[in-house]
C-alpha cells in the first residue's frame, strides 16, 4: 500500500495547554524550591539539548543510536510482522527510523508529541521517507491517559511502543511504573514496549556527562531562567545564579538545580521571590538503573522482559518488553 509520502491522518487530541506562570510561581514558592523539567524544552532549550546529544561527554544519545542500529533486525524480526509502531513523544522521530528500516511491513507509524507544528513537520517527512508506511500524527500529551484514534492495521500485527532516550529516567520509579502501566494499556494483549534506560555505572563518567566542559549543559539549565525573564517578566541575574548537577548514588540518580550565588530577591510576575545564598532551584532528576532493577520496574509497570541489549561498555540499555 503506497501513500505517496504524506501522512496518512493527523488527529489533535487538543492537549491541555499548561499555565507556565502558575508552575513557576507554584514552584518557587515551595519551601523546597522546584520547577518541572517540562519546562526546560522551550524553542532554545529544545536547540541547546539536541547540542547535548551531540556532546562528547553525553554517551546516551549516540549510545542508544548505536545499539539500535546494530539490533534492530533481531528488534525487527521479534516484533514480527505488521507491528503497528507507536512512539511516545516522538520530537524529530529520528531514532525510529532505524526501526522503520528493520521492521516486516509495518501496519503503522503512529507519532505521539505534544508539540503540534514539530510533530506534523517530523512525521510529514518520515511519511516522504518511508512511503509505504501509513504515518498517523497524534498531537497529544503522552503523561495524561491517552485514547488512540483507530489505527490502520494489518493482519496479526501487534503493537510496539517506542520509548528511547532513557527519558523514562526523568520519572521517579513509583511513576515510571504507571507511565509503564499506562503504556500498558494502549499497546493492549500481545503489544509489546521498546525503552531505552541509562544505565548505572561509575559516577565520574555520569558527572561528566550533566557537567560538560563546553558548558552546554549548564547554559540548556540555566535557560530555564532566561526563559522565566522573557515570559514572565522576571529579573534573574544570570551572574549570580550557577548549574549544580552531580550523581546522588544512594538514590541512584542525577540530580539537577540551579544555585544562588548570593542572598537576592528576583521578581517574577510581579512576585518577590527570596533566595538564600547557596539555595537551589530543583529542575530535574535523571533516574540511572541496572538492567535487573528495570526489568523488576517493567514488571510493576505490567511487562515481561522479553529481551535487552547493550553496548559493549555497558553504558546504556535497550529493553524489549512484552504485555504481561
Ligand atoms: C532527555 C531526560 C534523557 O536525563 O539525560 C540531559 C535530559 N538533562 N542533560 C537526561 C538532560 C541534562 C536527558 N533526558
Amino acid at each position: 500500500m503506497r501513500h505517496g509520502g504524506a501522512l496518512a491522518q493527523f488527529h489533535d487530541l487538543t492537549p491541555a495547554e499548561e499555565s507556565f506562570r502558575d508552575a513557576v510561581l507554584g514552584g518557587l514558592t515551595r519551601r523546597a524550591k522546584e520547577i518541572p523539567c517540562r519546562f526546560l524544552y522551550d524553542e532554545r532549550g529544545s536547540s541547546l539539548f539536541e547540542q547535548i546529544c551531540e556532546l562528547p561527554e553525553y554517551y546516551l544519545t549516540r549510545t542508544e543510536t548505536t545499539i539500535l542500529g546494530d539490533y534492530a533486525g533481531e528488534i525487527g524480526a521479534l516484533a514480527g510482522r505488521h507491528a503497528q509502531l507507536i512512539e511516545f513523544g516522538s520530537g524529530s522521530s529520528r531514532k525510529v527510523r532505524l526501526l522503520l528500516a528493520a521492521l516486516d511491513e509495518p501496519a503503522a507509524y503512529v507519532a505521539i508529541d505534544i508539540s503540534r507544528e514539530p510533530l506534523r513537520r517530523a512525521a510529514e517527512q518520515v511519511a516522504a521517507d518511508f512511503p509505504e508506511v501509513p504515518v498517523v500524527a497524534v498531537c497529544a500529551d503522552y503523561l495524561q491517559p491517552l485514547r488512540l484514534p483507530a489505527l490502520p492495521a494489518r493482519g496479526e500485527g501487534r503493537r510496539l511502543g517506542f520509548f528511547p532516550g532513557s527519558t523514562i529516567g526523568n520519572f521517579a520509579p513509583e511513576d515510571a511504573v504507571d507511565f509503564l502501566a499506562g503504556c500498558r494499556r494502549v499497546v493492549g494483549r500481545g503489544g509489546a514496549l521498546l525503552v531505552g534506560v541509562d544505565l548505572k555505572k561509575d559516577p565520574a563518567t555520569l558527572d561528566a556527562a550533566y557537567n560538560d566542559r563546553a558548558g552546554v549543559t549548564a547554559a540548556f539549565n540555566l535557560n530555564l531562567l532566561e526563559r522565566i525573564n522573557r515570559e514572565l517578566d522576571a529579573d534573574f541575574d544570570l551572574d549570580r545564579f550557577a548549574h549544580d548537577a552531580f550523581y546522588n548514588a544512594a538514590a541512584g540518580r542525577i540530580e539537577i538545580y540551579i544555585r544562588s550565588l548570593a542572598d537576592q530577591i528576583v521578581t517574577v510576575a510581579g512576585r518577590a521571590i527570596r533566595f538564600a545564598a547557596g539555595e537551589r532551584i530543583h529542575t530535574e532528576d535523571s533516574c540511572k538503573y541496572t538492567v535487573a532493577e528495570f526489568q523488576r520496574l517493567a514488571g510493576r509497570g505490567g511487562f515481561r522482559a522479553l529481551r535487552h541489549w547493550t553496548d559493549p561498555a555497558a553504558l546504556f540499555s535497550v529493553h524489549l518488553l512484552e504485555a504481561g
